[in-house]
């Protein structure tokens, strides 16, 4: 009965991956679905159930097991097969027609044809198909050695983990891996609101996304492909052109570019170049040229290469398009961090297919570099396509009116002082009252390791910051339970938990207090070591520069933006508030100190990756209990702890007899101290 049961979900599996792939490959490659999202899911959802049921009948290749794989704490190097070669470049018609003569003249015939393709501004990605199944994928690296990026690659919808068709083919495909310009601004858009540094164009998103050690990341990201490519195939009759080539592989599952022509000759191939010239702003993604390939692959053959580059293609670079502007006002914007970014203000100037307003001037230095003036007229392009700067100033073009822009040393937003580390390009503004900032200020306040109160997450902070309810993180301890019952979702219960959360927090130590201020250059060790040297917040916001210095471990830029942040009225007042709502500002003393530094004393090293927790997460959970961690194995370390796939800090350790810790004792450790390691501690 049983065995019946299986039977009848085997075969239903084996007809929904069917089925499914189907409908991948009429949605990826053809772009022509035939069902709508809620019956694919369904079938998804189906084929989950199953699987869950009958957990020894999931394979690899299962669509459901595209997010799968570990976190890697490295990628390892493959070697190609093929060497992935890269091409020589044709900015000019001349050139492409040189390109032409020289073919025809190593062939000695004049019966050649090409197809032109689009160039896509991504990142080669080299495919392995071992019997019809998806086995490897790998970076392109320097060509000969690239970097292993299977479990990634599976998550790319568009990639195929088997040939269409039942095709059990063995072959290895290149292609290009890129996002889209609309997906790439909504994924920076994301990455703003949340604080992250953001991508410089499609084509870092698309190679930031590929080459992240949690698969799962990349899984997130809006990834889609191109192939363009056979390096190797056997078991199917090898395509005798480029042109073949390309529906061979659209046949297998895997996805080309529509927008590819057959040319007849150069002359083709050159209206080719001037068509997309004109159009590449219409499509959906980046295309930084075309590619020319001569067609047939016996001449392509004959032809070999120079090394570097086959001599049957190349690259035809588009011009990037520039344009004149002129810059009304330079502005200076504070972004969440108070990271201080100056703005060229430019007269409405249409570029590639939008009109662009604002220029990017980045930072001071490089706005005295280009030496950028109000009233200058400057060229403009668009970087990678999308974003605009400004490629220089056209400095014969000025009638003396022109006017230097001079670094704001208040912020705009708040009038606090402007700091700017030496050595450092980016200048911030260091107000906890700023309300650029102020969002980002609340939150780090009240994480996990600063003031730890619990509920208050991004949507909460955002809704007290539009509401006027808070202005800097000391507006907290002065919430009322009326104000916080008029916010949306906000039922008595929480309300009532979340000023719970709030008073509780007044007990915190100096040290996350410190932490909580957000001071740079001031993270959870710093904090902990002022904590131990002052006795309360008052000593230390007295403190010079000098008596900074004077304790061990801080430095002089460490000193400096202590000594500035609670030179600044605004940061002071916020302080005192704090104070007078009865947040604790003062040390404990020594003794009762020490039950909260259990690893106080002990230095760790971690190599590899552990399951249960991530590297950062380790290292804070040691740092939290007092001790320290290092990015190398020496005599003085105490511990190597070892994950997954350890590196050389392990054999390291062992050459050394530095004890060494499972991720098993490395819990035990966290959870009850190192009594539990007595013994272990004695032998090492
Ligand atoms: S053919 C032997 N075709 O452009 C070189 N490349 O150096 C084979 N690219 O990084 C490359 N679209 O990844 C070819 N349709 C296309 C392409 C393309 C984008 C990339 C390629 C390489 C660079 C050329």
């Amino acid at each position: 009965m049983q065995e019946e049961q299986r039977e009848r979900a085997r075969r239903r599996i084996a007809e929904l991956r069917e089925l499914i792939a189907h409908h991948d490959y009429l949605y990826y490659v053809l772009d022509a679905p035939e069902i709508s999202d809620a019956e694919y899911d369904a079938l998804m959802r189906e084929l989950a159930a199953l699987e869950e049921k009958f957990p020894e009948l999931v394979t690899p290749d299962s669509p459901t097991q595209r997010v799968g794989g570990a976190v890697q704490s490295t990628f390892a190097p493959v070697r190609h097969r093929v060497p992935l070669l890269s091409l020589a470049n044709a900015y000019t018609e001349e050139e492409l027609r040189a390109f032409d003569e020289r073919v025809k003249r190593w062939l000695g015939t004049d019966d050649v044809q090409y197809v032109g393709e689009l160039k896509i501004d991504g990142l080669t990605v080299a495919l392995s198909y071992r019997d019809g199944v998806l086995v490897q994928g790998a970076t392109r690296g320097d060509g000969i050695t690239g970097e292993e990026v299977t479990e990634n690659v599976r998550t790319v919808k568009a990639i195929p983990l088997r040939l269409a068709g039942g095709r059990t083919f063995s072959l290895a495909v290149r292609g290009e891996v890129y996002m889209e310009k609309k997906d790439f601004e909504r994924l920076n858009r994301r990455r703003e609101e949340e604080g992250e540094p953001l991508f410089a164009n499609p084509r870092n998103a698309a190679a930031g996304s590929l080459r992240q050690l949690d698969p799962r990341v990349t899984a997130g990201r809006p990834l889609k492909v191109f192939f363009y490519s056979l390096l190797d195939l056997e078991g199917a009759p090898v395509p005798r052109t480029q042109w073949e080539v390309l529906s061979f592989l659209r046949e297998c599952g895997l996805r080309i570019n529509p927008h590819s022509r057959l040319c007849r000759n150069i002359d083709e191939v050159w209206e080719y170049c001037r068509y997309w010239e004109e159009r590449r702003e219409e499509l959906p993604y980046e295309v930084d040229g075309l590619v020319i390939k001569v067609n047939s692959l016996a001449q392509q053959e004959a032809l070999g290469s120079t090394g570097k580059s086959p001599r049957g293609q190349i690259a035809y670079k588009f011009p990037a398009e520039q344009a004149f502007a002129r810059v009304e006002d330079i502005i200076v914007q504070v972004g969440r961090t108070g990271a201080l970014t100056p703005l060229a203000v430019l007269t409405p100037t249409p570029l590639a297919g939008s009109v662009v307003s604002r220029a990017s001037l980045h930072n001071e230095d490089y706005l005295r570099e280009k030496d950028i003036r109000i009233g200058d007229v400057v060229v403009i392009q668009k970087a990678g396509g999308v974003i605009p700067e400004i490629v220089r100033a056209v400095k014969e073009r000025r009638t003396g009116q022109e006017r230097e822009f001079s670094f704001p040393t208040r912020c705009p937003a708040c009038g606090a002082q402007v700091e700017r580390p030496p050595g450092e390009a980016v200048a911030r503004c260091i107000g906890l009252r700023c309300p650029a900032q102020i969002q980002e200020a609340v939150l780090h306040f009240a994480s996990r390791d600063a003031m730890d109160i619990e509920g208050l997450g991004p949507a909460l902070v955002k809704q007290l910051f539009e509401r006027g309810l808070i202005r800097d993180p000391a507006d907290l301890y002065y919430l009322q339970r009326s104000q916080l019952l008029e916010l949306e979702r906000m039922g008595e219960k929480s309300a009532a938990n979340l000023l719970a959360a709030i008073e509780k927090s007044k007990g915190a130590s100096l040290e996350r207090v410190i932490y909580a201020l957000g001071i740079r250059h001031v993270g959870l060790e710093t904090a902990r070591t002022l904590a131990e040297h002052f006795p309360d917040l008052d000593r230390l916001m007295a403190a010079s520069v000098e008596e900074l210095q004077a304790v061990p471990e801080i430095g002089a830029v460490t000193a400096e933006s202590i000594h500035r942040f609670f030179s600044e009225p605004q940061n002071r007042a916020v302080v005192e508030r704090l104070r007078q709502a009865g947040v604790n500002l003062r040390a404990e003393p020594a003794a009762a100190r020490e039950g909260e530094r259990p690893l106080a004393g002990l230095t760790f090293v971690l190599t590899g990756a552990l399951a249960s927790l991530t590297r950062r997460e380790a290292e804070e959970e040691i740092l939290r209990r007092g001790g320290k961690v290092s990015e190398t194995v020496s005599r003085r370390t105490s511990f190597v702890v070892v994950g997954e796939e350890p590196g050389s800090k392990y054999d390291r350790a062992r050459a050394l007899g530095i004890p060494v810790l499972s991720e098993e004792e490395f819990l035990a450790l966290l959870a009850k101290g190192p009594e539990v390691l007595k013994e272990k501690e004695g032998r090492g």
